[in-house]
């Protein structure tokens, strides 16, 4: 394949959407086409908070029986999954299991793809890691995401940790056959949550538009998430019960989980996954931290790519040089982090300067990742990146 962007060939897959306030009211009637009986995954959150009420009133009206697993903690490990698998083998015929509904964060929708895969594919999950392992379809899928982040509803990817570093199975076997976006479901988040997924969110933009895999298709989906995200983040996070704010966040997130899903995140998501299962850093976290200084690192690359991102975001471009506007994307997710009240360097959430060397390691072994990223990532630039990004100097050359 090309390393030039304009000489890839591309693909595009996705699964049916359905979007709007109130559509989650449509899964019963919907469900019934895919069978009598469902499991629905979900976190234990929406249990405990009494939400998954809400889906399972629904299929109770249409006469869809179900079962429910939540045995799995946010930001799964392999482990967990590999007990969801052995659940599921259990239960598939005993109790004549025909689709798998996931509901709750990116965590219960990438669990509910393995609920899925786990159900056409022999154990262990683990030799489905990494990209296109997996042999065989399973049960039907339907998604409902309650966050606007992880874009996992309409992506072809499961992230689990495995020995303290995230790794992901890619595959379009365990895509959703439906996703179903309400945002109405997504007014409950506290503000730190409707943080720190919208910055997922934006990160799987303005990663898949850095990408050396982006095209005319995950382009425009990417920018207007960036337009999006920048023109309602804050007011969700300030209100959450602004419904507006809250429908443009769970269309943004679902545009840059189409983008991402499609193009492929970079570096930014690799540095994240390098450093935030060691030190207890949520995902949404760990990549708000990376983000800026992987989009400085790149800018050499691709300055023009990080001027449209700036343009985006609603910077005024004119006079300006494309290097100028360049940095001042860079400057305006600074400017969103702090407004959102998120760190943006690893010294702020306590990780020892010492262990910068073996994060830059790590973040070495996210090959998938680094191979779309548009600049080259070697050890010394690793290295580099992880140092800046743990003083936090955004002034500095990486
Ligand atoms: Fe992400």
């Amino acid at each position: 394949m090309s390393h030039f962007r304009g000489l890839r060939t591309y693909k595009i897959k996705m699964p049916e959407v359905i979007v709007g306030a109130g559509a989650a009211k449509e899964l019963g009637e919907v469900a019934k086409a895919f069978g009598r009986r469902a499991l629905i995954v979900a976190g234990r959150g929406s249990l405990e908070s009494g939400r998954i009420k809400a889906i399972e009133d629904e299929l109770t009206r249409t006469g869809v029986d179900f079962i429910v697993y939540s045995d799995f903690d946010p930001e799964p490990t392999l482990g967990q999954a590999e007990k969801l698998a052995e659940y599921l083998g259990r239960v598939l015929s005993r109790e004549g299991v025909e689709f798998v509904v996931g509901f709750g964060g990116g965590s219960s929708l990438d669990m509910a793809k393995i609920a899925s895969l786990a159900s056409a594919n022999p154990r262990p999950v683990e030799q489905y890691m990494g990209i296109d392992r997996v042999p065989r379809k399973g049960l039907p899928l339907i998604l409902i995401p309650t966050t606007a982040g992880s874009g996992s509803e309409v992506s072809k990817s499961i992230v689990l940790t495995r020995d303290g570093i995230k790794d992901s199975i890619v595959s379009e076997k365990v895509m959703a056959d439906l996703a179903i976006v309400d945002p109405v479901l997504t007014i409950t988040m506290s503000p730190h949550l409707t943080s720190i997924t919208g910055i997922d969110a934006l990160s799987h933009a303005i990663e898949a538009y850095m990408s050396i895999n982006a095209n005319a298709f995950t382009d425009p989906l990417a920018l207007k998430a960036i337009s999006m995200i920048s023109a309602n983040l804050r007011r969700a996070y300030s209100n959450g019960g602004d419904l507006d704010a809250r429908k443009s966040m769970s269309e943004a997130a679902l545009l840059a989980g189409l983008a991402f899903s499609n193009a492929s995140n970079c570096a930014g998501h690799a540095a994240a996954y390098a450093f935030a299962a060691k030190y207890g850093v949520a995902h949404g976290v760990a990549c708000g931290i990376a983000l800026p200084y992987v989009m400085k690192f790149n800018a050499l690359a691709i300055p023009e790519r990080l001027a449209d991102v700036a343009i985006a975001m609603g910077v005024e471009g004119e006079g300006l040089s494309t290097r100028e506007l360049a940095q001042l994307a860079i400057a305006e997710v600074i400017d969103l982090l702090t407004d959102l009240d998120l760190p943006t360097s690893l010294q702020e959430i306590g990780v020892p300067e010492e262990d910068v060397a073996r994060l830059a390691e790590n973040m070495l072994k996210m090959t998938r990742l680094l191979e779309v990223n548009p600049r080259r990532v070697g050890l010394e630039e690793a290295r580099k990146i992880f140092e800046v990004m743990w003083h936090g100097d955004i002034e500095a050359k990486i």
